[in-house]
């Protein structure tokens, strides 16, 4: 037997499934939500920005379903109207990729804002709890299981210097994975978290020289290799 190629689409895969993806309108999540619905997922794309959003769902829109919204991941009424969009436009909920997140100026710890802070607290790490509660939920009442996909990164891991509140979002992001996975192990809803590397997308634009001699490989990361260790 032919082992499967693990990097390649197995199309199919997803048929009848439903997923979300938030972040989906640029980078790494427009990457996921091309691959999830080319294996069948009917996918929302949601984004703060829902020109990008509509634009990356009419674009895969030829293999598959897939519709734009907009929603702050920030507010977590607009990310539970996003869940029940995905309900009632595709009838259910079976994969939940919280992806949204945004980079952080550098500047001296004893310069920084509890402002800016808390944005980058917001945005990268209070939105995948958010985004967790409200999959689950309708998980859990489906009673079919599912998966849960939370976007962390290398800087869940390590440290970086000139990132002290995204690194600690994303290290964030590990530990409510591993204690909401063992919670809801039971139900048969996986969840789990992904770290990458740096990934050639726009919010690393102007860190690239920086950050290569980092990777052994000897290049940086693309979309859709992150796209295919999510699929
Ligand atoms: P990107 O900047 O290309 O895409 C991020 C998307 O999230 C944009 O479409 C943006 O409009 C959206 N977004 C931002 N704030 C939002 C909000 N409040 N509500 C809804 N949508 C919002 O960035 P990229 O690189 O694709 O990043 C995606 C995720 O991957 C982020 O969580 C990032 O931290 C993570 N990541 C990125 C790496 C990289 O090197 N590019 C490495 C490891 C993790």
């Amino acid at each position: 037997m032919v082992a499967p190629d693990r990097m390649g689409a197995d199309v199919a895969a997803l048929e009848g499934k439903v997923a979300i993806v938030t972040g989906g309108g640029s980078g790494i999540g427009a990457a996921i939500v091309r691959r999830l619905v080319r294996d069948g997922a009917a996918t929302v794309v949601v984004d703060l920005d829902l020109a990008s959003a509509q634009r990356v769902a009419d674009e895969v829109r030829e293999h598959g379903r897939a519709r734009g919204a907009e929603a702050d991941v920030t507010d977590e009424e607009a990310v539970r109207r996003a869940v029940e969009l995905a309900v009632s436009e595709f009838g259910g909920l079976d994969i939940m990729v919280n992806n949204a997140g945004i980079g952080e100026a550098a500047e001296p710890i004893d310069e920084r804002t509890a402002a800016a802070w808390h944005r980058v607290i917001e945005t990268n790490l209070s939105s995948v709890f958010y985004g967790v509660k409200h999959a689950a939920r309708v998980m859990k009442a489906q009673g079919r299981g599912g998966a849960i996909i939370n976007m962390s990164s290398i800087l869940g891991v390590v440290g970086f210097n000139g990132a002290p509140a995204y690194t600690a979002a994303k290290h964030g992001i590990v530990g409510l994975t591993q204690s909401v996975a063992l919670e809801l192990a039971a139900e048969r809803i996986r969840v789990v978290s992904v770290s990458p590397a740096f990934i050639r997308t726009p919010l690393i634009t102007g860190l690239e020289e920086r950050v290569l001699p980092l990777h052994p490989l000897g290049r940086l990361g693309e979309a859709n290799e992150v796209a295919a260790l999510v699929a």
